[in-house]
């Protein structure tokens, strides 16, 4: 697809189908996360690739089990593909998906946090091409704080300087996949 088309086709998807995504398919996707542009072209993320549905449900409701509803009141995501702030009944922040990757970066990083995110775009754009849906989900820094989360950390050997800042969710959709949603106007100018 060419690659505007893609960018406004690729929808965050919340409605996954059982179907694992392919070994080869999240090799390519974290690649792409990894030649995400860089603060100061230090190349400190890490991507961590979680190709296990089971696991995937344990971290999901790990991401959801300190999410603090309060401080979103009000806020209204999608009909089409509820998140876990329209369905506060929802148990994993990964709502089903048998995949995902985990984007950690430097703690003491100023960048850190918009390296980590350049990463998941980098990797949402190349699971559309690959017609694997994905989401991004935020809250990477809670969901490692209890016994269990410290536990994956220590398993998957991630230094004690670094920190989860996102995941991408991977997976295919289950039922419809979303229209591209409208853009609100003026929200860009040229000056020349
Ligand atoms: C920084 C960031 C954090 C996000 N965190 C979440 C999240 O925790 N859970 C979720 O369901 N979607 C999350 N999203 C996805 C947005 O809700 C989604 O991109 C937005 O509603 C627009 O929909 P679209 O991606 O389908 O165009 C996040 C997106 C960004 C960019």
């Amino acid at each position: 697809m060419e690659l505007l088309e893609l960018m406004k086709y690729r929808r965050s998807i919340r409605k996954y189908q059982d179907r694992q995504i392919s070994r080869d398919d999240m090799e390519t996707i974290i690649e792409a996360g990894i030649y995400a542009p860089n603060a100061g072209g230090g190349q400190r993320s890490i991507i961590v690739g979680v190709r296990n549905a089971e696991l995937t449900e344990k971290i999901g409701r790990l991401n959801v089990a300190r999410f603090d509803r309060l401080r979103l009141s009000g806020s209204y995501v999608s009909v089409e593909q509820p998140s876990i702030i329209d369905d506060p009944t929802m148990k994993s922040g990964f709502y089903g998906a048998p995949a995902v990757c985990v984007v950690f970066a430097m703690k003491n990083f100023l960048y850190s946090i918009p390296d980590a995110f350049c990463c998941a775009e980098n990797m949402v754009l190349m699971a559309a091409e690959l017609g694997i849906s994905s989401c991004i989900i935020a809250r990477g820094e809670e969901t490692f704080t209890g016994e269990s989360g410290e536990t994956f950390l220590k398993e998957w050997s991630i230094p004690e300087n670094y920190i989860a800042r996102c995941f991408v969710t991977l997976g295919y959709c289950d039922g419809e996949y979303p229209q591209s949603k409208p853009r609100k106007a003026q929200r860009s100018k040229i000056i020349e």
